[in-house]
């Protein structure tokens, strides 16, 4: 059993914070106690808290919406809808990795499952040479990498997962997050990954337009399957 793991994507927009918010629940309903990070986050409108992903996923772990338990899972919040490091330029901010990191660090623990949300793709700057895939790397946390079901998905996924890997990064699984537009079922590009890779697939059907669309998302218990 896992007492940490990082969420991480082929890209933007794919589902990290669908999947995060799906485990964190699934998790709780199974006993655990959990807590969630999305240490940077983009695209951060403080006007409309309720789309932003930290608030979805204190949401999914029941944790009441303050300014303090926003801080807390997500202290490096910018504006600008953009890589983390523009937009942390477009504010005359720089983000310090290493607080980052010590951030993340901090909020792991043996009496409880920690789930940390990216930032866009597994290669996105997070400033200075560092990128997400630094981070997951040092802090020696397995990963779960979300990928899309659209045309190209297959390149982007098996691509994301080699960045992982190359640098040891343990993958405890694949979701499959089907996207709007897909041009293929999600079971034929699940098995074109399948074939490619020994990583266990999840499948993660397109999900009804709902407030919390977490409650209802399939079972991802084999993500936290030792292995
Ligand atoms: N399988 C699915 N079924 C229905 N909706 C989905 C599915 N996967 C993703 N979505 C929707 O697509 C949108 C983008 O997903 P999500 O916010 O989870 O992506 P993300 O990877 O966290 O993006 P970001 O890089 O901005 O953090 C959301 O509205 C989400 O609910
Ligand atoms: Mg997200």
């Amino acid at each position: 059993v896992s007492r940490a793991l990082f969420v991480t994507a082929s890209g933007t927009g794919i589902g990290k914070t669908l999947v995060a918010c799906a485990l964190a629940h699934q998790a709780r309903v199974a006993g655990r106690a959990v807590r969630v990070l999305k240490p940077v986050a983009t695209g951060f409108d403080e006007m409309n808290l309720g789309e932003s992903d930290t608030v979805n996923l204190l949401t999914a772990v029941g944790q009441d919406v303050t300014e303090t338990t926003i801080v807390a899972c997500t202290p490096w919040r910018f504006t600008a809808p953009l890589a983390p490091d523009m937009a942390a330029a477009r504010e005359g901010r720089v983000i310090d990795f290493g607080a980052v990191l010590a951030h993340c660090r901090a909020a792991l623990g043996e009496d409880h499952l920690t789930i940390i949300e990216g930032v866009g793709g597994t290669m996105v700057p997070l400033g200075g040479q560092e990128t997400v895939r630094d981070l997951i790397a040092e802090l020696e946390v397995p990963a779960v990498l979300v990928a899309g079901s659209y045309l190209g998905a297959i390149s982007h996924a098996l691509t994301a997962l080699e960045s992982l890997t190359t640098r040891n990064i343990p993958v405890r699984a694949i979701v499959i997050s089907e996207s709007a537009a897909a041009p293929v079922p999600l079971a034929e590009t699940c098995a074109a990954i399948a074939r490619l890779t020994d990583v266990p697939l999840v499948a993660l059907p397109r999900l009804a337009p709902a407030t919390h669309p977490w409650q209802v998302a399939p079972s991802l218990a084999a993500v936290f399957a030792p292995g």
